[in-house]
């Protein structure tokens, strides 16, 4: 538990929960084992801990001093650091961060964390599931809701050891020679190691969800049908689409992320036909019926695939649900524009909640008679949607949908 260690901990936490950064952006700079597990260890066990210090401390603290005695309760609580070396750690992030007059503040709050001075909530205080599962409270209901049965499973699915990788077209050998590869429908699970992130880095392979390429791979390409990806950064599906033949119009919303979206076609060596900076939700005439096929992967909660994305969850709100929700109905009000007749509208989000999935398309199809849903060409029953649920073996929760205009 060095200074920097602590120090980067801090740092990166105060960055998601202040200011939303993505997890997973921070991370990927600072990939340091000790820095990791503090702070996917602190967000696992957000609302435990942060129940536990609110019932210690008098008034709330505020998000600096709070997330120093996240780290420090977490250290002592599941990473069993001895007391005084907790004490001394937390003591000197408070002098580096110019805080020296807390000291004794954290000292005491620490102690009494470490003698197991405090209670947690009883099964009928309203905080009992936020720390039992570690979600918001309107979370949790949501998941009861839609399902019933086995939420508990689809909360707690673990994060799977291996990560899914895709070869580029006829370049499978180097996935196939390597000793814990598992073929999948479209690529391969495998021990992520130096040698795969080098193929990934030389645009030999590339890395894709499995639920992702299978929403991919779903989509029926023969011989070059024009196709729109309407928010398609960063260009996984794309470019995927791109390789198996079919001509690519890729666009998204934020110039920055279009700017991915080439960079992925660049670094994997494949041609996208156009590549543009486009509000989805705003119509534009020259793509009337322009296109065969039209994917909307569209921009949604995120919440199918918790285990990577720990932090999402603190940042959303119901009403962000509802407007995401909103949004996507909107979005595929608009570019329906686009499918020609017999075309095909293929709308693809990384969520499991009906109000995203189901709901939205139920009311597209009201709106619109001249789409059917049409049956999904994958190794899954379906009439046309397909919900796929995080299983801990490296599928997240998923949804799909094919919809064909008649
Ligand atoms: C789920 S991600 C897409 C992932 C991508 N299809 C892939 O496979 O790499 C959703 C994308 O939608 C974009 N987006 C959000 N609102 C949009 C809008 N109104 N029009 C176009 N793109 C939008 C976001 O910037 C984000 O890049």
């Amino acid at each position: 538990m060095t200074k920097s260690t602590l120090r980067q901990a801090y740092d990166i936490l105060i960055k998601v929960y202040k200011d939303n950064t993505y997890l997973n952006l921070l991370m990927k700079k600072n990939s340091h084992a000790g820095v990791a597990k503090i702070v996917y260890g602190v967000l696992e066990k957000h609302y435990e801990l942060n129940y536990i210090i609110d019932s210690l401390a008098e008034k709330k603290p505020k998000l600096n001093i709070r997330v120093m005695l996240l780290i420090a309760s977490y250290c002592l609580l599941y990473l069993n650091t001895p007391y005084n070396v907790v004490l001394n750690g937390i003591s000197e992030l408070a002098q580096s961060l110019g805080k020296s007059a807390l000291k004794p503040f954290l000292a005491a709050i620490t102690k009494k964390i470490d003698e197991k001075n405090y209670q947690l909530p009883k099964k009928n205080n309203k905080e009992y599931m936020e720390v039992k599962y570690n979600l918001p409270s309107f979370l949790v209901g949501l998941f009861r809701k839609d399902y019933p049965n086995n939420f508990e499973e689809i909360i707690n699915a673990k994060s799977y050891d291996r990560v899914h990788i895709i070869a580029k077209c006829g370049d499978k050998t180097v996935l196939e020679a390597e000793p814990t590869a598992i073929k999948t429908q479209t690529g391969y699970f495998v021990k992520n190691n130096k040698e795969i992130s080098l193929l990934s880095f030389l645009g030999k392979a590339t890395y894709m969800s499995y639920g992702s390429s299978l929403i991919a791979q779903s989509i029926p390409i023969g011989c070059g049908e024009k196709l729109l990806d309407t928010c398609a950064a960063p260009g996984g599906k794309s470019v995927f689409l791109a390789e198996r033949g079919a001509k690519v119009t890729s666009c998204d919303i934020h110039e920055h992320r279009v700017k991915l979206i080439s960079d992925y076609a660049k670094r994997m060596n494949t041609k996208l036909d156009n590549i543009c900076k486009r509000d989805a939700t705003k119509y534009y005439e020259k793509w009337q019926e322009h296109f065969d096929i039209v994917l909307v992967d569209a921009p949604c909660s995120g919440l199918g695939v918790l285990e990577t994305r720990r932090d999402v969850i603190f940042n959303r709100t119901y009403q962000d649900i509802l407007n995401l929700a909103s949004l996507q109905l909107t979005i595929l009000n608009n570019v329906k524009n686009y499918v020609k007749k017999g075309g095909l509208l293929v709308y693809s989000t990384c969520t499991i909640f009906s109000m995203e999935n189901g709901d939205n398309v139920e009311k597209f199809l009201q709106q619109n008679n001249d789409f059917r849903l049409e049956k999904i060409e994958l190794p899954y029953q379906n009439d046309g949607t397909i919900q796929f649920l995080p299983d801990g073996k490296g599928m997240g929760g998923f949804y799909l949908c094919h919809m064909r205009r008649i």
